[in-house]
C-alpha cells in the first residue's frame, strides 16, 4: 500500500520560481506519469518527492504521513534516472545488491533478493557480467533492478529510456508495464515524451512552466483537452489549429465560419457571442478527404508510413496535417477539399481554455465508473 499526496507544493531556487503551487494525489499502485516540455520542472517535482530537493513550501504526504521534514533514505521510495550510473568494476550482481550490502543485509538474504529482481527483469544469465559487457537496454534493467531489490512503497523514474534508441524505448515500455503489474506498486514517471505517457499512465499530469495543466487518463487528456497546451502536446502528429470567427453559439453549440460553408461544433457556447475569435482545433487523424468539404489545401509534402499517410496542406498562411489511409492515391502539389466529424472538434479561447464538450466521450465515460 502506497499513496502520494502533494498539497499545494512550490519550488524557488533563489528568485526564480519553478514549481507554482502544484496538488496531485496518486493513488496505490497508480502508474502516473509527468510530462512536459524540458525545463518545466517534471525533475524538480520528481526530486522534492524522493527528499532529494527541499520543499519551498507545501506539504508531502505518503500512506497519510507528512514527509517534508523526512530524509530521502526513510522515505521508502527507489529512484531509477536516465544515466544508470552503474559501477563499473563491479558485476551486475553486486551492483544491484550494492544499496542492501550498504544497510548491512546478509548475503544469503541478499543473494535471495537480487535473484528475485533479476529472474523479473530477465538478467539471470547476465549476473556475473560487468557493465562495459552489457547493452543499453540491459544496463538500464540493471539500474532498475537496483531499485526493485529495495522493495519500495513508490519506484519513482526520471526519464528512464532517454538514452536508449528508438526499438529499445518501445521495447522498455513494454517491459515497465509489465514490471508495473508483476510487483504491483506505485510508479511515478517523468518523461518529455508524450508518446511514453499516453502508453504506459494510468493518469497524466500535464505540465508547463511549473504549473500542472492538466491531470486525467491518457483517453481523457486525448478527447477532451482542457486547453489548448494540452490539446497541442498529447496526440501525434499534433492538432491543428485555425483561428475562426464565430456566426452564432448557445448552451448545445457553437456555429464557426469555415471556407467552405459554417460547421456546428457540439460544445457548450455559454458565453460565446456572435462575431467572437475562437480558434478551431481538429486532429489530423479526424480530418478526412471530402470532395464536399469546407476546407481546402495545396499538399506539400506527402509521409508514407505504411498503415497510414500523412498529408501535409497549406493554404494561405494556415497548416494543416491529415492523417490519411496508407494506399491514399493524393500526389504532391494536388489541391484537395477536407472535412472533419464537428462531433471530434474542440474550441479554444483567446485565453487557451477549451470550451466544454457537450456530452463526454463515451470511453472516458465508461472509465470514470
Ligand atoms: N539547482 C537549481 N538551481 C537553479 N535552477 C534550477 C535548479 N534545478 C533546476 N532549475 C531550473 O528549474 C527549472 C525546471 O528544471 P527541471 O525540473 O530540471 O525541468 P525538467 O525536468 O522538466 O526538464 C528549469 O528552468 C531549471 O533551469
Ligand atoms: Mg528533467
Amino acid at each position: 500500500m502506497a499513496t502520494l499526496q502533494l498539497n499545494n507544493i512550490v519550488k524557488n531556487f533563489g528568485s526564480t520560481q519553478v514549481i507554482k503551487g502544484v496538488d496531485l494525489e496518486v493513488k496505490d499502485r497508480e502508474f502516473v506519469v509527468f510530462v512536459g516540455p524540458s525545463g518545466c520542472g517534471k525533475s524538480t517535482l520528481m526530486r522534492m518527492i524522493a527528499g532529494l530537493e527541499s520543499t519551498t513550501s507545501g506539504d508531502i504526504f505518503i500512506d497519510g504521513e507528512r514527509i517534508n521534514d523526512v530524509g530521502p533514505a526513510d522515505r521508502r521510495l527507489a529512484m531509477v534516472f536516465q544515466s544508470y550510473a552503474l559501477y563499473p568494476h563491479m558485476t551486475v550482481e553486486d551492483n544491484m545488491g550494492f544499496n542492501l550490502r550498504l544497510a548491512k543485509v546478509p548475503k544469503a538474504e541478499r543473494r535471495e533478493k537480487v535473484l528475485a529482481a533479476a529472474r523479473i527483469l530477465q538478467l539471470e544469465e547476465l549476473l556475473d557480467r560487468k557493465p562495459r559487457a552489457l547493452s543499453g537496454g540491459q544496463r538500464q534493467r540493471v539500474a532498475i533492478g537496483r531499485a526493485i531489490v529495495r522493495n519500495p512503497s513508490i519506484f519513482l523514474f526520471d526519464e528512464p529510456l532517454s538514452n536508449l534508441d528508438a526499438a529499445l524505448r518501445v521495447q522498455m515500455r513494454i517491459e515497465l508495464a509489465r514490471l508495473h503489474e508483476e510487483l504491483d506498486a506505485t510508479m511515478i514517471y517523468v518523461t518529455h515524451d508524450q508518446i511514453e505517457a499516453m502508453t504506459m499512465a494510468d493518469k497524466i499530469v500535464v505540465l508547463q512552466g511549473g504549473v500542472v495543466e492538466q491531470i486525467g487518463s491518457p483517453m481523457a487528456l486525448y478527447h477532451h483537452p482542457a486547453n489548448r497546451f494540452v490539446a497541442g502536446f498529447i496526440g501525434s502528429p499534433k492538432m491543428n489549429f485555425l483561428d475562426v470567427e464565430i456566426r452564432g453559439a448557445d448552451a448545445e453549440g457553437v456555429d464557426v465560419v469555415l471556407p467552405g460553408g459554417d460547421c456546428r461544433v457540439p460544445v457548450k457556447g455559454d458565453g460565446v457571442s456572435t462575431g467572437d475569435k475562437l480558434t478551431l482545433g481538429v486532429r489530423p487523424e479526424h480530418l478526412k478527404i471530402d470532395d464536399q468539404g469546407p476546407l481546402t489545401g495545396k499538399i506539400l509534402v506527402i509521409e508514407r508510413l505504411g498503415g497510414t499517410t500523412s498529408l501535409y496542406l497549406e493554404n494561405g498562411d494556415s497548416q494543416w496535417i491529415l492523417v490519411a489511409d496508407g494506399d491514399v492515391t493524393s500526389r504532391v502539389h494536388d489541391q484537395i477539399r477536407f472535412s472533419f466529424d464537428p462531433a471530434c472538434a474542440h474550441l479554444f479561447k483567446r485565453n487557451g481554455e477549451a470550451l466544454l464538450h457537450r456530452h463526454c466521450h463515451p470511453l472516458v465515460a465508461s472509465e470514470s465508473k
